[in-house]
């Protein structure tokens, strides 16, 4: 038996697919409070559930590996509705039958609503008009459905695309409302959520809530916080002084050199302005660069950044006289994914180890020594819980930021006698980087050259975004296809073996200093999801720099499609990044992920 569920939420069955968490936050934005559990949950730890959901997943209900939930569900009294896979499982369930269609339906589909013989007020399509667009992902369909179900929607290839047992309130949907490109997705699930009847749920009465919980969890204890920089701890940490008051919380801030220009200050100065001032911002830039001495290789880097600011807490906490025991808490800044992440369920592989559930971590929070108010929260709704905290809006909306800082977008390299820097065979202006960046095809890492092509107009073109999907899939040996902003001639280009240095990251802060604002400028900031500035050791002539300029849209960075930056807002960067000393070429990467990454590392 895992954790109770809190009464009266809605609970997501995760049966492997990738979109529980998707399904998760649409109810949370439709008022009711929901959380994630394995598709196998004993039917007896949901009792006291307000719904169901039966999520998505890429399985077939009748291969015996697929995940199977408890029927006793079915018993339980409480509306249950199954998605995709869920409308699958549950129709093999209560005795109807799945099949393997004769077509895969993918995309964008029209369904038709069926009229009901009998007027009812539990009709999921209720807002919905007679004919409408939805998204489809799915091989298998349910070829008869259960006994005391009626069809309530169809589709060209699918007859049985929604079904409905509304006197038990138990319903079939095979598209997703959860996604965006299903119209009235959001109505579907407001409608389900509101014949759950779940306890309303908001960021607002969160924060009325979270502040007893603490209180209740610290007792008379203090609390010490690493402070990162990112919106999580800032919230985390803005939450606890406010809760506890500033005498028994005190927060480390490790300036590892690494961060965005003005980025320690800015941190600072927001927390000064809501009278938050028992940080203390250790300045470690000097032992993270030494250390950074003659290390090439990405994932050395990473480790050596986690190892250095590992020695740095130890040493200052020490310094501190901290020992956590009886007096002291460990506050985190975990937010509800990555609980879930780490944990993984059966379906849903463990995706990463979250740096706040490492080992000693976890032996911590077993002993009931750390505390994470923000553990049931999306970013999101940290985001919004920041707002309501007083915390400035450019500082809560801020692009995500990785941990090691611009330590995974300085790029450094040693000359590799081993590898043949490849050829393509292309009809378009070109050449190949003689540097190798790390990517990912299907659940594998590559590490691979990029090309850069090549225009008079020095803006890309359908043609080069059109080149940017095809060349990877025809030319393996690369994984990023990058656009030259600042030379309209193929030329070649040559790298200078170094590594980082408080010099290249100083230049590297100046140029995403320039992006920063020229997007901000321009009114593109929130639009774009993420927007990295790359160093690369190379140019046309040895001891020169290049700078990447990769933005993307995405949703949660497990799939990225390159953003289109208006030619004129680019040209601005250009010139402007251009007059720093030592940069000699900007590039656009105008590669999605995969089978590049966002990071170039
Ligand atoms: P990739 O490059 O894998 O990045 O497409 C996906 C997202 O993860 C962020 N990222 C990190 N975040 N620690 C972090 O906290 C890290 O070591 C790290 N590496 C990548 C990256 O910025 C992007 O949003």
């Amino acid at each position: 038996m895992g954790e109770p569920i809190h009464p009266k939420s809605i609970v997501i069955l995760d049966c492997g697919g990738q979109y529980a968490h998707l399904i998760a936050r649409r109810v949370r934005q439709c008022g009711a409070y929901s959380e994630i559990r394995p598709a196998e949950t004993h039917a007896h730890d949901l009792k006291d559930a307000a719904g169901i959901i039966l999520s998505g997943g890429p399985q077939s209900v009748y291969d015996p590996e697929s995940p199977q939930g408890d029927t006793g569900i079915f018993d339980l009294g409480i509306p249950i509705l199954g998605i995709c896979y869920g409308l699958q499982w549950m129709a093999q369930a209560l005795g109807g039958e799945v099949r393997r269609g004769k077509v895969k339906e993918y995309g964008r589909t029209r369904i038709r609503k069926k009229a009901l013989r009998i007027k009812s007020t539990k009709n999921l399509f209720q807002d919905c008009p007679e004919e409408f667009t939805v998204w489809m992902s799915h091989g298998d369909e349910a070829v008869n459905i259960p006994e005391g179900f009626s069809v309530i929607a169809t589709s060209d290839v699918c007859a049985n695309a929604a079904f409905a047992d509304e006197k038990r309130k138990f319903f079939a949907l095979q598209f997703h409302p959860e996604v965006t490109h299903t119209e009235c997705g959001r109505e579907i699930l407001q409608r389900f959520v509101a014949l759950c009847g779940a306890v309303p749920w908001s960021v607002e009465g969160f924060a009325q809530r979270i502040g007893e919980e603490i209180k209740a969890e610290v007792c008379d204890r203090s609390v010490f916080m690493l402070v990162s920089g990112g919106i999580d701890s800032t919230v985390a940490f803005t939450l606890l002084n406010r809760v506890l008051g500033p005498n028994r919380v005190r927060g480390l801030l490790v300036d590892t050199g690494l961060m965005r220009k003005g980025e320690i200050q800015q941190i600072c100065e927001a927390f000064r302005m809501l009278g938050i001032e028992n940080l203390h911002v250790e300045d470690a830039s000097d032992e993270f660069f030494e250390r950074l001495q003659n290390v090439y290789d990405p994932e050395e880097k990473r480790r050596i950044i986690g190892e250095t600011f590992l020695s740095v807490q130890k040493r200052v906490c020490r310094a501190m006289g901290l020992s956590f025991d009886d007096q002291w808490m460990l506050g985190q800044g975990t937010i509800y994914p990555d609980t879930i992440e780490t944990g993984g369920t059966k379906h849903a592989a463990r995706i990463k180890t979250h740096h706040n559930r490492i080992e000693t971590i976890q032996r911590m929070i077993d002993a009931g020594l750390v505390v994470e108010p923000l553990k049931e929260l999306y970013k999101d709704e940290v985001r919004q819980l920041g707002e309501e905290l007083g915390l400035p809006h450019e500082l809560v909306w801020r692009h995500p930021f990785p941990g090691p800082g611009l330590g995974v977008r300085i790029l450094c390299s040693l000359p590799d006698k081993t590898q043949e820097i490849p050829n393509a065979n292309i009809d378009i202006p070109h050449a190949v980087l003689p540097i190798r960046s790390v990517g990912v095809q299907g659940d594998s890492r590559t590490y691979k050259y990029a090309i850069v092509l090549f225009s008079e107009s020095k803006i890309p073109t359908d043609q080069h975004w059109n080149f940017a999907t095809e060349i990877p899939n025809r030319c393996p040996e690369f994984n990023r296809v990058l656009f030259c902003l600042s030379h309209s001639r193929p030329t070649k280009f040559v790298f200078t073996p170094v590594c980082i240095t408080r010099e290249r990251t100083n230049l590297l802060q100046e140029a995403d200093a320039i992006v920063d604002e020229e997007i901000r400028n321009a009114g593109l900031y929130e639009e774009i999801w993420q927007f990295p500035v790359v160093l690369l050791p190379l140019g046309r002539q040895s001891g020169q720099e290049s700078i990447v300029l990769r933005p993307v849209h995405s949703t949660e960075a497990m799939t990225a499609d390159a953003a289109r930056i208006p030619g004129t807002i680019l040209q601005r960067m250009v010139v402007r990044i251009l007059s720093l000393s030592g940069i000699d070429t900007v590039f656009y990467d105008l590669t999605s992920k995969p089978p590049a990454t966002i990071e170039w590392e």
